[in-house]
């Protein structure tokens, strides 16, 4: 394996790599550094955690996460951490849809973040799962997540309103991430990352 100064790894699992949507996710981040301060943040499927690590560094409260069964990813993030001078940062194994301790035991959560993480459409109701049981222990917390549609049928509509949940667009030009490059990064390049906030749908679930 081979490490760089921002902890990516050469390894096929894909929380080892800085995905495009981290960075758009960051710069999104970055815009909203002073409505961070103190907040809580949960990310999940952090992989390399840049979007967590720019949390924390904008004096939130964070906590990381990935799959509890990629321990590789896990250690990732902790060296992403120490890489940024973040020695407070939690991470923690959650999967999605899987309900566990280390789930039920958060702590009260103002945001919750996705980079990536509706890559896989096999994946797209367990994250939702997760999200969903986390909004309603938060009901005013919200899901940031920025995603890249790879492919014509992706869809998350039908799994959001049979999870009580809805969603606003976040344009990228809001935060001027409509650009090939961000933050001297040329990662977001031409794929077509977009954002967008997910919320408890209150009148279905009696809030
Ligand atoms: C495409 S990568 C994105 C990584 C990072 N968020 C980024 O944007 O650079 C997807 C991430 O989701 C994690 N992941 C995949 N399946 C998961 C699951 N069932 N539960 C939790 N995390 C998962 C992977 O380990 C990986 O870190």
């Amino acid at each position: 394996m081979t490490h760089d100064p921002l902890c990516q790894v050469l390894d096929p699992q894909y929380g080892m790599y800085v995905w495009p949507c981290a960075v758009v996710l960051a710069q999104y981040l970055w815009t909203q550094r002073e409505a961070l301060k103190d907040k809580t943040v949960l990310e999940l499927g952090a992989g390399v955690s840049l979007p967590g690590v720019v949390a924390a560094r904008c004096g939130a409260k964070v906590i990381l996460s990935d799959s509890a069964r990629t321990p590789l990813c896990l250690e990732n993030c902790r060296r992403s951490c120490a890489a940024n001078g973040l020695h407070d940062v939690e991470v923690l194994g959650l999967t999605w849809g899987e309900v566990s301790p280390d789930l039920v035991l958060l702590p009260e959560l103002d945001v919750i973040l996705g980079s990536d993480v509706f890559y896989e459409p096999q994946d797209f109701e367990d994250v939702l799962v997760t999200v969903a049981f986390l909004l309603r222990k938060n009901p005013t917390a919200r899901f940031w997540t920025t995603y890249q549609e790879r492919s014509a049928d992706w869809s998350i509509e039908a799994l959001l309103h049979r999870w009580s949940l809805t969603c606003v667009d976040i344009q990228l030009e809001e935060f001027g991430a409509d650009r090939s490059e961000l933050a001297a990064s040329t990662l977001p390049g031409n794929h077509s990352v977009q954002m967008m906030m997910v919320t408890l749908r209150t009148e279905d679930v009696g809030l």
